[in-house]
């Protein structure tokens, strides 16, 4: 039976996920940590894909390489983007913006930098074909709309995910990638999953909990990552295994 590969990029992202695995094997290929196990009769593999976009896309390209998954789960924490998401709050990101994939356009020596002039592109070769490889796969979404609100306490929102490395804390930039792009959180690790996860055809979702909120104030709180794992897990029992 393939596997279904849960991510997280920090120990404090999987330590719950890894408390309930069954038979843990631990497989270290590289600098990227897997542990292989079960819940029950599913056969799951945790990845530890560590921070980052390059990270995350790394660890996905071994998981799916070495481990053929049914599919991929990434989960996390996240900067909430909007008035009216909340930490605690849960995103599923039906699709990713890279937030730092960014062009500027010509400014002469001594006229500075503004980011306010910069704008966010996506980067391909001209005889690139491939497209729309920044989504979620349909059916786990579905899945996931029909079963996270019922599992967590807290809202759910669906939608877009700002994905990079960069930690925005300038509000007018948040407010900016809120409005024109319709992000509902932050967060660096979606982007390098999907990308991924799509060129190879197989399935992927990235289901992040708020963590922290810098437009109403709502200070980091890593541990927070716990309860999005605690959903994750009876997630996961909702999969449906058929081949
Ligand atoms: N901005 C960017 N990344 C964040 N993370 C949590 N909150 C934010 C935020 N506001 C997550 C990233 C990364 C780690 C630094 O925390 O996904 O894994």
């Amino acid at each position: 039976m393939k596997p279904i590969i849960i991510q997280g990029a920090e120990s404090s992202e999987i330590d719950y996920l890894l408390e309930k695995l069954e038979n843990k094997e631990e497989i270290s290929i590289g600098n990227y940590l897997f542990f292989k196990g079960n819940y029950e009769k599913k056969e799951v593999i945790i990845s530890k894909t560590k921070v980052g976009e390059i990270n995350s896309a790394s660890a996905t390209t071994i998981a799916i390489l070495n481990f053929s998954p049914k599919c991929i789960i990434n989960q996390g924490t996240a900067g909430g983007h909007g008035k009216n998401i909340h930490k605690g709050d849960l995103v599923i990101g039906e699709k990713y913006i890279q937030i730092n994939s960014l062009f500027s356009n010509y400014l002469e020596e001594g006229k500075g930098s503004n980011i306010e002039n910069w704008v966010i592109q996506e980067y391909k070769s001209k005889d690139d074909v491939t497209q729309n490889y920044n989504h979620a796969n349909k059916d786990l979404l579905k899945l996931a709309k029909n079963v996270i609100p019922h599992i967590s306490k807290n809202p759910v929102h669906i939608g877009v995910i700002g994905s990079g490395d960069m930690w925005n804390k300038e509000i007018d930039r948040i407010l900016y990638l809120n409005e024109k792009f319709e992000t509902l959180c932050e967060e660096m690790e979606t982007a390098g999953v999907y990308k991924v996860s799509n060129s190879f055809n197989v399935p992927a979702i990235s289901i992040r909990i708020v963590s922290n909120n810098e437009i109403l104030k709502e200070e980091y709180e890593p541990s927070i990552a716990r309860k999005c794992q605690e959903i994750i897990y009876e997630f996961i029992k909702r999969i449906d295994l058929k081949e």
